[in-house]
């Protein structure tokens, strides 16, 4: 099968020299990349700014912004069989970014942001994605309830959701906890464990929901 698969964090420019991020290292994405190539599937990664090495055996695109990353999976999509979002990508983004680098005046500084576009949310929509869809939920408070939400209505056939608010998993570490959340409200939980292992548990169990599909 070919597995599409988005990781990382977004920047979004203010000016020449300054943006917007988050704290996304990208290790669960590479992770799964690693995993589905591994398990003798074609993989097309697509990146924002990470510090890893580029995983070989895989086509790697760079991205640097959320726009940047939208084009790259409308581009990339229609041959996926499988399209797993585990990138961190930025909600908003400055609405002008600056020609020149923004020097200090006032005592206080506001800054408008924009929507970014939604990748996952137009999965379905805008590319036509009839393929299996898989996204991320990274929650601080009701968890499953909140991934399920987004499960229908981004129209997923799985979420892979975390509990941002725990100490150690998630965001920047290297191990992660997850819960799967299912149409039709079923869970399963995978307890804390290394990235690496969770990302070959994970393509496992794409693997036997598109076999089952
Ligand atoms: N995502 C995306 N494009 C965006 C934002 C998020 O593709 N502009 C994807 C992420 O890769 C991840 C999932 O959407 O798979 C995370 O969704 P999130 O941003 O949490 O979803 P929302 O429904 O926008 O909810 P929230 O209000 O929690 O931000």
């Amino acid at each position: 099968m070919h597995f599409l698969i988005t990781a990382g964090p977004t920047r979004e420019p203010l000016d020449p020299v300054r943006y917007l991020t988050n704290r996304s290292s990208g290790k669960m994405g590479y992770a799964l990349a690693e995993a589905a190539r591994d398990a003798g599937h074609e993989v097309t990664l697509i990146s924002g700014p990470v510090f890893l090495p580029a995983p070989s055996g895989i086509v790697l695109v760079k991205v640097e912004t959320a726009r940047e990353m939208f084009e790259a999976v409308q581009k990339h999509i229609a041959s996926a069989d499988v399209a797993i979002f585990a990138a961190a990508v930025a909600d908003y983004r400055p609405v002008v970014k600056a020609e020149q680098k923004i020097k200090k005046s006032a005592e206080t500084l506001t800054l408008e942001l924009e929507r970014t576009e939604d990748i996952l949310g137009s999965a379905r929509g805008l590319f036509g994605f009839k393929g299996c869809l898989v996204g991320f939920a990274a929650e601080t408070e009701k968890l499953v309830e909140h991934a399920q939400d987004k499960l229908v209505r981004k129209g997923c056939d799985l979420i892979i959701a975390n509990d941002v608010s725990q100490p150690g998993i998630g965001f920047d570490s290297a191990e992660n906890a997850i819960t799967l959340c299912l149409p039709g409200g079923q869970t399963q939980t995978l307890p804390q464990q290394s990235k690496t292992a969770l990302a070959s548990e994970l393509i496992q169990f794409i693997t036997r929901l598109v076999s089952s599909s």
